[in-house]
């Protein structure tokens, strides 16, 4: 293996030799963001992507704690890697595994231990330590374990205005970390205490973004509605941003069509951000609010700290201020204590919010977290009726919200070819897939189309002549 040591700057990136690197990401869109930040490091050293793990030199599992399933497939691909390290190893040449992730913050060392295949463990707040991590593991010496809180280094360091760009949607994280301790998520212990991105950093990148052709951005944050960044430079008079103020903002640069953020909590729903809906039509009208339970009894259990009637009065405002917006949301069946009732209060507040959408979990027991230590863990078999019963419900509703989108004009983001000749694909305000015959030209444009045919999961248009607007 070639030393990829960050003490050479006379090398050029061009003159480096060439070495092919492999991510692997789990779980959230925050994940996805951070694999790019991490291949944006690593290309100065010569990194390029590789297709495949046993083709490439280094390979990162970005990692997912949040329920069990999602950790447990780190070891299973952890196991994968082995035999293919071995056979480079045999072959004279090598293979660097490093775990990221939220995994590698929750179990550190303990990885390595169960499995000796991985060569470096890096916590989510520093990847921009890489290069010299990496270079340490291949010097053989350090210890390759970094996962301390070091947040404000991770982003002045990874905020590259030259970040690789695909398509024309991108992730951009505003905030991090989350102090609600929902009693039943890692979050709070794996992305650390809740924290903002100043706004001069943002609007750089997001300016950075539009110069490479990005339409659309997603905000994120694990309580993105909390944000409160630092005020533009020369205004500190203003100390802190609210998301309000921050989406207006960015509404501002040239080429930004659309905007989009994600996850929010109901009790940081200011007036100044449901108003943002109704006055800055660059907000697509579309909203992520997960509520996990509909019976107050579990969501205190669940210190959620609000009510399933505060979450409707959210939703109510929401609407208000924007009717024709689309909500969706997160729900967890069979936490600790949960009753029929309790589940039946799920079920009502589902039929009332009417989700376009909504993700649903079957609860899983987070060593570390305070639920994990509640009596009352509900009987597997009952966890996995109430999730069915709960999926035909908001498999229902899906549906007949696409269906009702038949026969209006919607302006859809095209972002790809479709999967037979002539056609494209993208997105409508909604984040609806939407499919029609079209010239690839229109990719990168956001077009008005007729929506002739809906299913569960997409929709079918037509176009209906008029562009909003060009490239
Ligand atoms: N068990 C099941 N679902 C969970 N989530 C978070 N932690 C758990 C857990 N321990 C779900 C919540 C959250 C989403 C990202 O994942 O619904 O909103
Ligand atoms: Fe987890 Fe609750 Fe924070 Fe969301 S708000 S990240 S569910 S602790």
């Amino acid at each position: 293996m070639t030393d990829s040591s960050t003490s050479e700057p006379e090398m050029s990136a061009a003159a480096r030799p060439r070495k092919k690197l492999f991510i692997k990401t789990y779980g959230c869109q925050m994940n996805v963001y951070d694999s790019d930040r991490m291949r944006d490091v690593l290309t100065p050293l010569g990194y390029e992507p590789a297709d495949r793990p046993d083709d490439a030199d280094l390979v990162i599992l970005n990692t997912c704690h949040i329920r069990e399933k999602a950790a447990e497939k780190v070891y299973s691909e952890l196991g994968r890697l082995k035999p293919m390290k071995e056979e480079k190893a045999a072959a004279g040449s090598s293979m660097t595994v490093a775990v990221a992730g939220c995994v590698a913050q929750a179990e550190g060392a303990e990885i390595q231990r169960r499995a000796p295949v991985v060569d470096l463990v890096v916590g989510p707040q520093t990847y921009h330590k890489l290069p010299e991590l990496i270079a340490s593991v291949h010097r053989g010496r350090g210890e390759g374990l970094d996962t301390e809180f070091e947040v404000e280094d991770k982003f002045d360091a990874l905020a590259i205005p030259d970040r690789q760009i695909e398509g024309y949607s991108a992730f951009v994280t505003v905030q991090e970390g989350c102090d609600k301790f929902c009693t039943f998520c890692v979050v709070p212990y794996t992305r650390g205490a809740e924290w903002s991105r100043p706004v001069d950093q943002i609007v750089a990148e997001v300016r950075a973004l539009a110069a490479k052709g990005i339409r659309e951005v997603t905000l994120l944050g694990q309580n993105v509605n909390a944000y409160h960044g630092a005020a533009p430079g020369g205004r500190e008079a203003e100390g802190s941003w609210g998301l309000g103020q921050l989406v207006r903002h960015l509404a501002l640069i040239g080429g930004i069509e659309r905007i989009r953020f994600t996850t929010s909590h109901p009790r940081d729903m200011d007036d100044d951000l449901i108003a943002a809906f109704a006055d800055e039509p660059k907000l697509m009208p579309y909203f992520h609010l997960p509520v996990q339970s509909g019976s107050d009894r579990i969501l205190r259990a669940m210190n959620r700290k609000h009510s399933a009637a505060e979450y409707l009065d959210v939703i109510a405002r929401m609407r208000e201020a924007r009717p024709d917006i689309a909500i969706s949301g997160d729900m967890i069946v069979g936490f600790p204590g949960e009753t029929e009732a309790d589940f039946e209060a799920t079920m009502d507040l589902v039929r009332q919010v009417d989700y376009a959408a909504c993700f649903s979990f079957k609860y899983s027991r987070r060593p570390g977290t305070p639920a994990a230590s509640l009596g009352g863990q509900v009987d597997e078999a009952v966890a996995s009726q109430r999730l069915l019963q709960l999926q035909a419900l908001l498999n229902e509703q899906q549906e007949a919200f696409n269906r009702s989108t038949i026969g209006r004009t919607l302006p859809v983001l095209f972002e790809r070819k479709g999967r037979r000749d002539g056609q494209i694909g993208g997105r409508s305000p909604y984040l609806q897939a939407v499919h029609c015959d079209g010239p690839a030209e229109l990719i990168g444009q956001i077009v008005e189309v007729e929506i002739v045919a809906a299913s569960r999961n997409a929709l079918a248009g037509r176009l209906s002549g008029g562009k909003r607007s060009a490239a």
